[in-house]
């Protein structure tokens, strides 16, 4: 009786945070399976993405309650425009009734908006939404939620090194051999303060194991969780599962021992 009590106490505590070791400061999710979520619901896939936009708002609270810094959600990659018409039509309206209704939320909750990805190729509606979000929303100093909206990570690094050549064509820029760290001064992630730009903790949703363009240069040494849930069934209890087997993790950086980020 007492070994079964015993064995359930400790199975609890594998699933809760511990609040005296380090949150990851930046999380990134690749919120997936939208459609399947709706399929299995007999609903079309666009219900799908409704409900995962609901969540973004639950997510986005719970993460700001634990006090995570920066939380980068990816929501339309550079190659999600190979969907059908109808359903990317519904995907770029999404930020609009998002925006409409949760700002003023996001203001009384002190969240800052970034947007990084392609934004002059988004329908106006969409591009203007988000332009107006992350105004509305610029003076605000707790946590950043950070959408990558017609974001891909092969396209980031290419538009960095062709901006690098241009001003080392125009003398902007010595003939210097580029480091990491100015390097990353030109990526999408630039905007953020430099010790948060690369995810300490990259989530996925849906059972898929793969990155799908997702932050190539910054997830280097980022900590991978899979859920099998589908984004809409991710709940603030599934984020802290994923947050206590971060802090499980014996992060090196290539060294022998556990290390902070950035640190030898
Ligand atoms: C993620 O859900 C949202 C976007 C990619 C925009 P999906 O739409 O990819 O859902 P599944 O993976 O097809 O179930
Ligand atoms: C990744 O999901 C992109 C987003 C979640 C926005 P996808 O559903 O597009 O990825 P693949 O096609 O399964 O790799
Ligand atoms: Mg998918």
């Amino acid at each position: 009786m007492f070994n079964i009590f015993k064995k359930d106490k400790i199975n609890e505590n594998q699933n809760t945070i511990d609040f005296e070791k380090p949150i990851p400061q930046h999380i990134a999710i690749i919120m997936d399976g939208n459609g399947r979520w709706a399929q299995k619901r007999m609903m079309p896939r666009v219900a799908g993405h409704k409900e995962g936009m609901n969540n973004v708002k639950r997510i986005t609270k719970e993460a700001n309650r634990l006090g995570v810094k920066v939380l980068t959600l990816y929501a339309f990659s550079t190659e999600n425009w190979k969907r059908p018409t109808d359903e990317v039509n519904f995907l770029m309206k999404l930020p609009v009734d998002f925006f409409d209704v949760f700002v003023p939320e996001l203001i009384e909750e002190n969240v800052r908006v970034e947007v990084m990805g392609y934004i002059d190729d988004l329908p106006e509606h969409t591009r203007t939404a988000v332009i107006n979000a992350k105004e509305q929303t610029k003076h605000n100093t707790g946590m950043v939620l950070n959408f990558a909206l017609n974001y891909g990570g092969r396209a980031e690094i290419l538009t960095a090194v062709n901006q690098l050549l241009t001003e080392q064509r125009n003398g902007q820029l010595t003939e210097e051999p580029i480091e990491d760290d100015k390097f990353s001064d030109y990526l999408m992630t630039g905007i953020l303060e430099k010790e948060l730009r690369d995810p300490d903790l990259l989530i996925r949703t849906s059972g898929e194991e793969r990155i799908s363009n997702f932050l190539l240069w910054q997830l280097a040494y980022s900590e991978l969780y899979f859920t099998d849930l589908s984004w809409p069934d991710f709940t603030a209890q599934t984020l802290a599962e994923a947050i206590s087997d971060y802090q499980a993790r014996n992060r090196r950086f290539g060294g022998l021992k556990e290390t902070k980020k950035g640190v030898n």
